[in-house]
């Protein structure tokens, strides 16, 4: 869509309590909360008990989040979790600040992250579960080098908050020859 697109314009730099109230801010967004399993109003608490969390489970090895920095602006959120070094494998989530929306932001913080997975842990796989009616998200990830393993209704497995939506399950392994389309 829009055409500011660079190789290099992203870079992601570890979740701080610094961050709060860019995380605060820009949650509180319909538009963004309409595909991500938050419920706004979302308060400053809960903004702050979030990051703390992260922060936690980074320095446990379980989780490891990074705002997303645009031309260094603030400009979006994506994250590791579950990681698990025995099965090689771990999970992925991202959100964009609206007014940073098709700029090509996500799709070059997914690739960074993915990198950071494979390189930095020797994960072999990266999963994440995307709405079906997320177009914008699915396209980042086929990008990406994710591709659809399956669809299934969301009986409780994702989120309380899409019970009953349609999820594609999608992943993409380290050697895989879909790379980067
Ligand atoms: C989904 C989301 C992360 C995309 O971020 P982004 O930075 O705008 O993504 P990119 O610019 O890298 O790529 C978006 C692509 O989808 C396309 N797109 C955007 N809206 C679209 C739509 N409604 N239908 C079809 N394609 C669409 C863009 O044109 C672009 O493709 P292109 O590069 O071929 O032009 C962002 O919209 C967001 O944060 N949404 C709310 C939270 C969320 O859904 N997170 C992901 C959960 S899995």
């Amino acid at each position: 869509m829009t055409s500011n697109k660079t190789e290099d314009f992203c870079t992601l730099v570890p979740i701080g309590i610094e961050h709060l109230r860019f995380v605060h801010e820009n949650m509180n967004d319909n538009r963004l909360v309409d595909t991500y399993p938050v419920t706004i109003p979302y308060s400053a608490d809960e903004a702050e008990q979030y990051i703390i969390n992260e922060i936690k489970q980074r320095g446990i090895g379980n989780r490891y989040a990074f705002i997303i920095k645009y031309n260094d602006v603030f400009a979006g959120l994506c994250a590791l979790y579950d990681v698990d070094r025995n099965m090689k494998s771990a999970k992925l989530y991202y959100w964009i600040a609206v007014k940073f929306w098709n700029r090509g932001v996500a799709t070059e913080a997914v690739k960074k992250i993915k990198d950071y997975a494979f390189n930095s842990f020797n994960i072999q796989q990266l999963q994440t579960g995307v709405l079906v009616r997320n177009t914008a998200s699915v396209k980042v990830l086929k990008k990406c080098g994710f591709v659809i393993d399956k669809e299934i209704l969301n009986t409780g497995q994702y989120h309380d908050k899409f019970i009953d939506h349609r999820f594609y399950e999608m992943s993409t392994c380290k050697d895989s020859i879909l790379t980067y389309i």
